[in-house]
């Protein structure tokens, strides 16, 4: 039996424009997915996911069978979810030239499903690390990284960028352009503060609006490269460790995306909560639409103010995490 774990990440900079290659630094965060992973003899696949937003659902299923969980959600929740198990599954059988395996899966995460924490990055990083160790075969990080992409890929109907699971494998801060992923090196403590309105955003339906938002107005396309105008000058910052600079670049981030048409009220609601408690400036991270704002605020009162916000359900504190995907036991 191996148990594997891989960060949930935020944007610093850069969501929806690194769609139309602009870079992006997302930043891996103090909370992690759990995936534990052991070998069945009879080839077919039992996954147990307990702790996800989902209420936790328990399947058995041969790979081509139709089999469901019994759960009252949304199939599309459910078919996402099988999916990245399963993709992550496959993935792990192919390293290892075993297709016939079958495994006993446990998913627990503590990184809220949809939100724009990376939350599928991080199973699937999980689960490939874990499943290839099981199988007897250790894989390089950035080839974890790179089957982790193929499965959110596939999964998200090709609307997927390397940026999630490139920092869920690796951990830290990142850079991603394209397809050219790399860490970026000597980044000091970055004091994270998160709120959760309790809600998800539609990834496609928010990547199509900003896309024919671009297509219709110059004004949006300018706006777009604009944000990669923030994410250029904030790597400088980031190195510098400038954080009154790095939330004022935040600020400004959050309201490019807003006039692209990502944010909420909600979301609003929590990024003014934020700031008027003095963070050094807080944006949306992920899709938009509703899920999560991060802050960045060195003291308490960014998540005392948030937790009086009626639009937040949960505020946490997730610092910057250097490490990315490891065995946890084997
Ligand atoms: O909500 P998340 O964490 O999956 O982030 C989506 C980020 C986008 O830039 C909008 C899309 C993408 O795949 O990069």
């Amino acid at each position: 039996m191996v148990v594997a774990s891989a960060p949930g990440k935020v944007y610093l900079f850069g969501e929806h424009a690194v769609v139309y290659g602009e870079p992006a630094v997302p930043c891996a965060i103090e909370r992690r997915a759990t995936v534990t992973v052991e070998r069945r003899a009879d080839g077919k696949l039992k996954v147990h996911a307990s702790d996800l937003t989902l209420d936790g659902f328990t399947v058995e299923y041969d790979d081509d069978a139709d089999a469901r969980p019994d759960v009252d959600v949304a199939d599309s929740l459910i078919d996402a979810a099988v999916g990245y198990v399963n993709g992550a599954i496959e993935q792990a059988r192919d390293a290892a030239g075993a297709p016939e395996v079958g495994f006993d899966i446990t998913v627990e995460s503590d990184i809220p499903l949809g939100a724009g924490l990376g939350s599928s990055a991080a199973v699937v990083v999980a689960g490939i690390a874990a499943g290839t160790r099981e199988l007897g075969v250790d894989l390089p990080t950035e080839e974890i990284a790179d089957r982790a992409y193929r499965v959110e890929y596939d999964v998200q109907d090709g609307q997927a960028s390397r940026a999630d699971t490139f920092c869920s494998a690796v951990g830290g801060a990142v850079r991603v352009e394209g397809d050219d992923c790399r860490s970026i090196e000597g980044v000091g403590n970055l004091p994270f503060v998160i709120g959760y309105d309790g809600g998800a955003g539609d990834t496609g339906q928010l990547v199509a609006g900003v896309r024919s938002l671009r297509d219709r107005y110059e004004f949006a396309a300018d706006t777009v490269e604009t944000i990669g105008d923030i994410v250029r000058r904030g790597e400088g910052v980031l190195a510098e460790g400038d954080l009154e600079e790095l939330g004022g670049l935040m600020d400004f981030n959050h309201g490019l995306l807003s006039a692209l048409g990502v944010s909420s009220r909600s979301l609003d609601a929590m990024v003014w909560a934020a700031r008027e408690a003095d963070a050094y400036g807080a944006k949306l991270t992920g899709a938009g639409g509703g899920g999560c704002i991060v802050a960045l605020d060195e003291s308490r009162s960014a998540r005392t103010a948030l937790e009086y916000t009626p639009d937040c359900e949960a505020a946490f504190r997730a610092e910057l995490d250097a490490e990315g995907v490891r065995i946890e036991s084997t």
